[in-house]
């Protein structure tokens, strides 16, 4: 092939992506995977049938899947690859089902489809296609918010561990997860820290899913599920505060006074956790250019670089003592400037 013809041929492809996306959306909704992970390949007829499709129309998806190397296929049936495995809803920390139904969902969607708008204006669009804007629209379905909060959660269980081990010290201390969602990070920390307590600072919509989550991991006891606004009041006097995907959702304006709030709760001795990713201006990476725009195109906030996230801390009197890898995120210890 002619470059010129490899280029034609990868820019369709490109054009054409969008149909991996909603592949995989039916893959998790017409629950594929749920019953593929149960055991043995299962054959076309069987499986059109308990997952309530046509078996014309199945054939072609999953010969779709089979070409995005989520499903193989076998005399003996259909399985899932490893990485088809992953789309299985009930695979605990490890599924990324409810981020499919999230990123893939009719809100993302439709939203994504008014990227030019957001870029000739400068503005997030999420309102035009939803009750209210920002975070206000998980507070008009309980259901929708369900799924955002534990699509975040399977994003944020990677990223436990490191989290974990970068917070050495007193093993007996409080631990705030601030706009904790449904409190996946600080369920880990509580898990690995017996003594610790925690409080997860969250707006209503968040605080079911939370309470459900803390007593399903059975730290609800030393837990304390609070509604209320960072922007108005971080509680004082914890030990360890955590801020995990939540400076990307805000301009500098609003991630500042977020900050300054975090500050004038913090104690001398006391360490605030951000976690964030960090994209890379000279050499971005695909899912931090992703993760921006989508910042952009949904919330009007915007993913930083290292220097930008050093200069937003310190304009705020805080300053990031170490910093960590964490896979897709870093972690950026701060202590309070002085
Ligand atoms: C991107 S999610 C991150 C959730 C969690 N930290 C994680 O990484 O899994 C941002 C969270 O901030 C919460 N949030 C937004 N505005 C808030 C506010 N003013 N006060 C408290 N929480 C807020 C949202 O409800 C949402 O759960």
């Amino acid at each position: 092939m002619t470059t010129a013809a490899a280029d034609r041929s990868r820019l369709l492809a490109l054009i054409g992506s969008s149909w991996r996306t909603q592949a995989i959306y039916a893959m998790v909704l017409l629950g594929i995977a749920d019953r593929l992970c149960q055991g043995d390949p299962v054959g076309l007829q069987e499986l059109a049938t308990e997952v309530g499709a046509d078996q014309g129309a199945l054939r072609r998806l999953l010969r779709g899947l089979r070409v995005l190397g989520l499903i193989r296929e076998s005399d003996a049936g259909f399985a899932l690859t490893p990485m088809g495995q992953l789309l299985n809803s009930g695979d605990g920390g490890e599924s990324l089902a409810d981020w499919v139904r999230w990123w893939a969902g009719d809100l993302q969607w439709r939203t994504w489809g008014a990227l030019t708008e957001a870029v000739r204006e400068g503005r997030p669009m999420r309102e035009r296609f939803a009750p209210a804007s920002g975070y206000e629209v998980h507070a008009a379905s309980a259901g929708a918010a369900h799924v955002f909060h534990s699509a975040m959660a399977q994003l944020s269980a990677a990223v436990g561990p490191a989290v974990i081990a970068c917070l050495r010290g007193a093993a007996a201390c409080k631990v705030i997860d601030i706009g904790g969602g449904r409190g996946e990070l600080l369920g880990q920390v509580l898990l690995a820290r017996p003594e610790t307590t925690g409080v997860l600072l969250e707006q209503n919509h968040a605080l079911p899913t939370a309470r459900e989550h803390l007593t399903q991991v059975g730290v609800i006891a030393r837990c304390t599920v609070a509604q209320g606004d960072f922007f108005r009041e971080v509680p004082a006097g914890a030990d360890i505060y955590l801020l995990k995907s939540i400076l990307h959702n805000w301009a500098d304006a609003q991630a500042e006074r977020l900050l300054r709030e975090c500050r004038r709760a913090m104690k001398a001795d006391a360490r605030l956790a951000v976690i964030e990713r960090a994209i890379d201006d000279d050499s971005p990476h695909e899912a931090d250019v992703r993760a921006d725009l989508n910042m952009l195109v949904g919330l009007g906030g915007l993913e930083r670089t290292v220097n930008e996230l050093h200069a937003l801390f310190e304009r705020c009197g805080l300053r990031a003592c170490s910093v960590f890898d964490a896979g897709e995120y870093r972690i950026f210890l701060c202590r309070t400037g002085m």
